[in-house]
């Protein structure tokens, strides 16, 4: 058992680590670790945090962490630190925002050499919400290209940011600034605010379910004291259930006598399913309960959506167990059952955004071995009809037809691109041929400008980033939010192989870009689908009009033809690799389309 070494909340600093991706959070993280002894020198690897298999292999943070370290100050006092590590991307946002309410400060690291991101505007804004002491750090000073006096002047420039004098000098990768920070961390971060004497009142900041343990909970302790043995109940459901042990992450789970007031650490009471202890919601003592709720988190709302198929139809079961699984641990992954003419027995998914589908789509395959088709990622489109009835669709195929609609709307995000200047006529033509109006532009120092901008999020979700990232030469960063729905000139298009609907190959377009799209969808389909015994024609329909085609010719020979029958094993071998090849084939009436075709639609210009 970890020893209770503080009585009181004053020796108690609660941070987070914030910044745009890849600007060093996760490094500086180890060398806070490591300085302060909380990971032992055998234990030392890179990006200790990073534990997930994805994550490290990425190089990215997925999920929030917290850790416990315990530091002695120059002042002679011992104070017990709560770091919080958060994940930079765009699709993960809401972490970042759930685990700032856990805390009183947040570093925020700039990268040297690039400089403030879009991403960190959005943080030091969220920061700042939340009225966190920001400790400003400009990390990768070590790198040739670094210009501190230039990212200082930027970060000078930001309005919220001007009452900011120190800005600590660092180099997470040789260990520069490490003791700065944490005496910063010490000395201008407030210790958290709450009462001991109060009734108990905890915010669940996370949740994480173990199969052995059943669901865990991550709090920080507002008010009073938590030990185990005390009847707690939710305040939203008023469920009640026994603590069994509480405790503090090191950065594994440790246990402790109590949790109180001002710390973070992790509750196991029993917790059935991982539903009913919802981030954001409050826990407090059953027999003394708190009257007022502490005020939770904005529910997070997916953003993409796509269909998510097993290529062989018994492995549904297998699916829904991992999906099951899977949200368990990720309360923002929607999912819900659904049927494709086409595909069969699937899923629906909704996500935060499309690395949030790629790593949902990854895990399932990796983690329980599945084989999958996942369908083109959509956006939910808000629809009124003439009945004067409103739905909510995402799924193309299960669009009405025209004659049944009223209106069509569909979501819009603000966009913030920062850029150097010489890029900003090449992101300017994109984002107008994306349809985005646009709002302002201002310059952050003499050579980089941020853009804003009011984009449909359909016209971000497929390439954007991408094409963003090549016409910049990788150097423009961007930060989006949804905003509101607005209403759209959309229509369905349709693609038939071999005269049938493909319904999980059709999607909503602006009706301006409908012909263009589908005239490439079909000639990339051409070169994607391998040709089959029959010709087979490709075409893409409007309210069941042909607007293009393709034909796929006939296949002339089998590839064991040339055996003759002689050497046994040279065609099993033959049929081996050919039962490879269609691994990833599904079997739509007498057509087999590769998975790649789903996803051919992406990639389309
Ligand atoms: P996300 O979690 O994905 O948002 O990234 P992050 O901000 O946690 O960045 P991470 O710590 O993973 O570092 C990104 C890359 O920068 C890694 O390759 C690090 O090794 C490198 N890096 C971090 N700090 C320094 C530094 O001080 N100097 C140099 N030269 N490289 C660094």
């Amino acid at each position: 058992m970890l020893k209770d070494f503080h009585s009181n909340t004053k020796n108690i600093r609660n941070f987070s680590i914030i910044a745009h991706i890849d600007h060093g959070k996760s490094t500086i993280a180890d060398r806070l670790l490591e300085y302060t002894g909380t990971i032992s020198e055998r234990e030392r690897k890179e990006q200790i945090l990073d534990d997930m298999d994805l994550e490290r292999e990425k190089g990215i943070t997925i999920k929030s962490k917290a850790v416990r370290l315990h530091y002695r100050a120059k002042d002679g006092n011992e104070y017990v630190l709560n770091l919080i590590d958060t994940p930079g991307h765009v699709d993960f946002s809401y972490e970042v925002s759930r685990s700032l309410a856990a805390c009183e400060g947040a570093l925020l690291i700039v990268d040297a050499s690039q400089g403030v991101q879009a991403q960190t505007l959005a943080n030091i804004h969220l920061a700042v919400k939340n009225n966190l002491k920001i400790i400003l750090i400009i990390n990768k000073i070590d790198l040739a290209t670094a210009d501190t006096e230039k990212v200082n002047q930027e970060l000078k420039n930001i309005p919220e940011l001007k009452e900011e004098e120190e800005v600590i000098l660092a180099s997470a990768k040789e260990g520069i600034g490490t003791s700065d920070i944490l005496e910063a961390i010490v000395n201008k971060i407030p210790p958290p605010s709450g009462e001991l004497n109060l009734p108990l009142r905890a915010l669940i900041f996370d949740s994480i379910y173990n199969p052995y343990q059943g669901t865990i909970v991550y709090v920080k302790v507002v008010d009073g004291i938590i030990k185990p043995g005390i009847i707690i109940q939710t305040m939203s459901n008023e469920r009640k259930y026994e603590v069994a042990e509480v405790g503090v992450f090191r950065p594994n789970m440790e246990p402790t006598k109590k949790l109180i007031a001002g710390e973070v650490g992790y509750i196991k009471a029993g917790f059935k399913n991982i539903k009913d202890t919802q981030v954001g919601d409050t826990i407090t003592d059953a027999s003394n309960p708190a009257r007022k709720s502490l005020s939770g988190y904005k529910k997070v709302t997916p953003l993409v959506f796509c269909s998510i198929y097993p290529i062989d139809n018994k492995e549904y079961e297998n699916l829904k167990a991992a999906l099951e699984k899977l949200k368990l641990n990720d309360s923002s992954l929607f999912s819900e059952p659904e049927t494709s003419q086409a595909l069969g027995f699937g899923f629906r998914c909704g996500f935060l955004g499309l690395l949030h589908m790629e790593i949902i789509q990854e895990r399932l395959e990796r983690e329980y071995d599945l084989n999958l088709i996942a369908t083109t990622p959509s956006v939910m489109y808000q629809i009124t009809k003439k009945d004067g009835k409103t739905i909510k669709i995402s799924n193309p195929a299960s669009f009405p037809s025209k004659i049944e609609i009223e209106k069509i709307e569909e979501p819009y995000v603000k966009v913030n691109i920062i850029t150097p200047s010489q890029y900003i006529g090449g992101i300017m033509d994109l984002v107008q041929d994306r349809r985005g109006t646009f709002k302002n532009m201002e310059y952050i120092d003499e050579k980089r400008a941020i853009l804003d901008y009011d984009l449909p999020l359909n016209e971000i979700i497929l390439d954007f980033y991408d094409k963003l990232k090549s016409r910049s030469s990788g150097y423009a960063s961007l930060d989006y939010e949804f905003i509101s729905y607005k209403q759209s000139d959309l229509i369905k298009v349709d693609i038939l192989a071999n005269h049938e609907i493909v319904d999980a190959l059709s999607f909503i377009v602006h009706k301006d870009k409908a012909y263009y799209r589908a005239r490439k969808i079909v000639e990339k389909l051409k070169e994607i689908i391998p040709r089959q015994l029959y010709q087979v024609p490709i075409q893409a329909s409007i309210e069941r009009k042909i607007i293009a085609r393709e034909t796929i010719k006939a296949l002339k020979k089998d590839v064991i033809a040339k055996c003759y029958g002689g050497d046994i094993t040279r065609k099993r071998k033959l049929l081996e690799k050919q039962k490879a090849g269609k691994k990833r084939m599904k079997r739509l009436g007498k057509v087999e389309i590769p998975q790649e075709a789903f996803l051919g639609i992406l990639k389309i210009e």
